[in-house]
C-alpha cells in the first residue's frame, strides 16, 4: 500500500512519511479550527451545526494542509496535489492548471526531442521539464540548453545498478518519460516506477526489425537488405525487453528500389516528427489522469 502510494506520488520514503504527517496534522488543524469557529456562533450542536461544520472543514482543509506542508517542506507536492484534486472534482482536469511533466531521454542528434519541445512550448497541459542523455556532447544537450530546459547527463553504473536517477526524476516531478532515440535499455526499477508511463519510438514496423542493436541506420539497412517495400514507425509502451511493449501507434511509408539507409531515415524522421508529439499528448494526458 505504502509502496503503491510512493509510486503514484513519485516520492521517496522520507517524503512519503512527511506527506502522510501533513495529511494527519492538516486534518486535525482543520477539525479544530472548524469547531472553534462554530463556537463563536453560539449554535447548539444539532443538524444545522453539523452541516455548517462539514461545509467549514471542506473549505478549511486545503488551507490547513497547505499551511502545515510549509514547515514540513511539502508545499510544492500539496500545491500540485490540490490542483489535481480540484481538476478532478470540477470535471475540468483537461483545463486545470496541472501540467504533466515529461522527461525526454535521448542519446543522439535529438531531432525528435526538438520537435517535441517545439510542439509543447506553449502547451497548457504538457511541460517538457528535463532532458536526460547518456552521451556527453550529444546534439540533444545543445537543444535542451537553447530551449532553457534542464538536462541531466547520466552514467551507466548509477543508471543500471544504483538509484537509476529516480531522485532527480522525483525532484523534477516527472510524470511521464518519452524515449526519443535513447539507446540504453530501461532498468526494471524505472519501468516499475512509471508503469505504462514510458513511451518509445522505433524507426520500423515492430515486431520486425527491433531488438538489441537495432537502432538508427542499422534498422534502415536491414529493411532495405530484406527487400521490404514498406517501412514505418512504431510508438509503444516500454517494458523490460528491447522494442517489445504494447504497440500504441504505427505509420507506414514506401521503400523504393532507389532508397538508401539515409533517404529512408529522412522519410522515417518526417513520420516521427509528424506523429510522435500528438501520440505523446494523448497518452500522457490519459495516463496522468488515471
Ligand atoms: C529516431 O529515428 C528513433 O526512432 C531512433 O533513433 C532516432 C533518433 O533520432 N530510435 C531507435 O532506433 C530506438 N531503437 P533523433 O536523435 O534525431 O531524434
Amino acid at each position: 500500500m505504502l509502496k503503491k502510494l510512493q509510486q503514484r506520488w513519485k516520492v521517496n520514503g522520507l517524503n512519503l512519511v512527511l506527506i502522510i504527517t501533513t495529511f494527519a496534522l492538516g486534518g486535525s488543524l482543520c477539525g479544530y479550527t472548524g469547531r472553534k469557529l462554530l463556537m463563536l456562533t453560539n449554535l447548539e450542536k444539532g443538524f444545522l451545526w453539523f452541516i455548517l461544520y462539514i461545509l467549514l472543514i471542506t473549505l478549511l482543509w486545503p488551507l490547513c494542509v497547505l499551511l502545515i506542508s510549509i514547515p514540513l517542506g511539502q508545499f510544492s507536492f500539496f500545491k500540485r496535489y490540490l490542483i489535481k484534486v480540484w481538476g478532478k472534482m470540477s470535471g475540468s482536469s483537461n483545463n486545470s492548471h496541472y501540467k504533466c511533466n515529461i522527461a525526454i531521454f535521448a542519446s543522439g542528434a535529438g531531432s525528435n526531442a526538438q520537435q517535441i519541445i517545439h510542439q509543447f512550448s506553449d502547451s497548457a497541459l504538457i511541460n517538457i521539464s528535463l532532458i536526460v542523455c547518456n552521451k556527453p556532447g550529444a546534439g540533444v544537450l545543445q537543444i535542451a540548453e537553447k530551449a532553457g530546459i534542464p538536462s541531466l547527463l547520466i552514467e551507466k553504473e548509477r543508471f543500471f545498478n544504483g538509484d537509476h536517477y529516480l531522485p532527480e526524476l522525483r525532484k523534477q516531478h516527472i510524470d511521464f518519460i518519452v524515449l526519443a532515440g535513447f539507446l540504453w535499455k530501461m532498468p526494471a526499477a524505472l519501468i516499475n516506477a512509471y508503469p505504462k508511463k514510458i513511451l518509445n519510438i522505433h524507426p520500423a514496423l515492430l515486431p520486425k526489425y527491433g531488438g538489441k542493436g537495432m537502432y538508427g541506420s542499422k534498422v534502415h539497412e536491414a529493411v532495405i537488405a530484406a527487400g521490404e517495400t514498406e517501412s514505418g514507425i512504431t510508438i509503444h509502451f516500454v517494458d523490460e525487453l528491447y522494442d517489445h511493449g504494447e504497440i500504441i501507434f504505427q505509420a507506414k511509408c514506401e521503400v523504393t528500389l532507389h532508397d538508401t539507409a539515409e533517404t529512408l531515415a529522412q522519410k522515417i524522421h518526417l513520420l516521427e516528427h509528424a506523429n510522435y508529439p500528438g501520440v505523446i499528448a494523448s497518452v500522457a494526458e490519459k495516463q496522468n489522469r488515471s
